[in-house]
């Protein structure tokens, strides 16, 4: 089968065509296409996502996403004849498309010379992300979703989006053994999720406050680096840890003083919120706050300090994520922990989680039986951050819940506060 998955949750535009071959239990997945069109540009200079403004990007940008997605997949197809005005039924169709989309006019405007242009793509369920996100975000993806449903008569599916950072695992690896621990960490969350199979899920800790990609994004702000913070702050981070001698950073102790005062001439320490509670919560404001402090008591705020404080902040993130991480794949006996999000790009999180899943001892058992095996996965970084390649997956997974137009007209909605349990 054939899907085609969108994307509009934040502030990336995303178009993908995937085919599945393969048996039931066994899938063989095969992208055929995976267009991301981001919005960094226009947000950058405000330092961060504005939904009204994301929601007019989206209804810019789709059209030709959607374009893209469909030509590199060999599915865009020209008609060779011209409709006519006279066409009532077509013209009835139209109206009512414009009801769809009655809340995303521009969109409406780019839509009809696309579908007067191309024939119907041999596409069998389309998926769509409608929550959690920025509501106003979601909307333009399930209204694109519902209007091309019903066009051109095609079931849709809509898509919880933390969960799709969790199942784009799944599209190169086969026999995930459970349970599983995944740590979804993004921009707008932060979440331990127990995983007993695909669509049986337990929240069992998550951020009380700012999520962890929240984080990286406001200290970059308050150092003055560009947005999104993250690559921002691992950029100028990693020249630091290349330096450094090993070992030096990722210790977790709360309050440990790492930055060094032979480069910046303060003695500034970073705390490592909630590190030691005996749950899986977590809380980055305080970090946050603490990074703002610090950087008002530094006067010369040349290069080497904000790398150092990079460094720090990265490593502060690191070591509570890596901790709270640890004891829930030990208290769950977890066979694979599994990383998702755009903060699971981040390279220094990845070597770290790496290097512990190897040296640590899991289950070790007195009897004498084998530990547990712990297979660590993580998608390529391109596809840890927002995309429609990891919409189409979850869907397919989820494809006997699909919902047929003119059904889907009414039922599917967008919800920004949608739980995975
Ligand atoms: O999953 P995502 O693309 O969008 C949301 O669902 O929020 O995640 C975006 C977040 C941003 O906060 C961004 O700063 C962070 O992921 N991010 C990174 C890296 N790449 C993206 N954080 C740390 N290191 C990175 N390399
Ligand atoms: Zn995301």
């Amino acid at each position: 089968m054939k899907i085609l998955a969108i994307e509009t949750s934040c502030d990336d535009t995303g178009i993908a065509v995937l085919e599945v071959k393969g048996t039931k239990s066994s899938p063989d997945f095969n992208a055929l296409s995976n267009i991301v069109s981001s919005q960094i540009e226009v947000h950058k200079k405000y330092g961060g996502v504005y939904p009204a403004m994301a929601k007019r990007e989206h209804q810019k940008n789709l059209i030709p996403a959607l374009e893209a997605a469909l030509k590199k997949a060999e599915m865009l197809k020209i008609f060779n004849f011209q409709f006519s005005i006279f066409n009532e039924f077509l013209m009835s169709k139209f109206s009512k498309l414009e009801n769809i989309l009655e809340r995303e006019s521009d969109l409406f405007k780019k839509l009809i010379p696309f579908l007067k242009k191309y024939k119907k793509p041999d596409i069998d369920l389309i998926a769509v992300t409608n929550g959690p996100g920025l509501e106003p975000c979601l909307w333009v993806g399930v209204n694109f979703a519902k209007a091309l449903s019903y066009f051109w008569d095609i079931p849709v599916i809509p898509v919880n989006h933390i969960e799709s950072h969790i199942l784009v695992n799944f599209l190169e690896n086969k026999d995930i053994k459970f349970p599983v621990i995944a740590l979804v960490v993004s921009g707008g969350h932060t979440q331990l999720i127990l995983m007993k199979k695909i669509g049986d899920y337990k929240i069992l800790g998550e951020t009380r406050d700012d999520a962890a990609g929240e984080c990286f994004d406001k200290c970059a702000k308050i150092l003055g680096l560009g947005y999104p913070g993250g690559p921002a702050i691992a950029e100028l981070a990693s020249s630091v840890i290349a330096s450094e001698p090993a070992g030096k950073r990722g210790n977790p102790e709360p309050f440990h003083k790492t930055l060094d005062s032979r480069f910046c001439g303060n003695d500034i320490s970073l705390p490592r919120p909630m590190i030691n509670t005996k749950d899986y919560d977590f809380s980055f404001s305080g970090l946050k706050t603490a990074v703002l402090y610090a950087d008002k008591k530094i006067k010369n705020k040349n290069k080497k300090y904000k790398q150092e404080m990079a460094a720090e902040i990265q490593q502060a993130i690191i070591d509570v994520l890596l901790k709270k991480t640890m004891k829930a794949v030990k208290d769950y006996r977890a066979k694979t922990l599994i990383l998702g999000g755009g903060v699971s790009a981040n390279k220094e999180l990845r070597k770290q989680f790496t290097k512990k899943i190897k040296t640590e001892t899991f289950g070790f058992l007195p009897n004498g039986k084998k530990p547990n095996q712990i297979k660590l996965l993580a998608p390529d970084p391109e596809l840890s951050t927002d995309n429609a390649l990891m919409v189409a997956v979850t869907g397919y997974f989820h494809r006997k819940a699909m919902r047929h137009p003119p059904g889907v007209l009414k039922t599917l909605k967008a919800n920004a506060n949608l739980r995975i349990s």
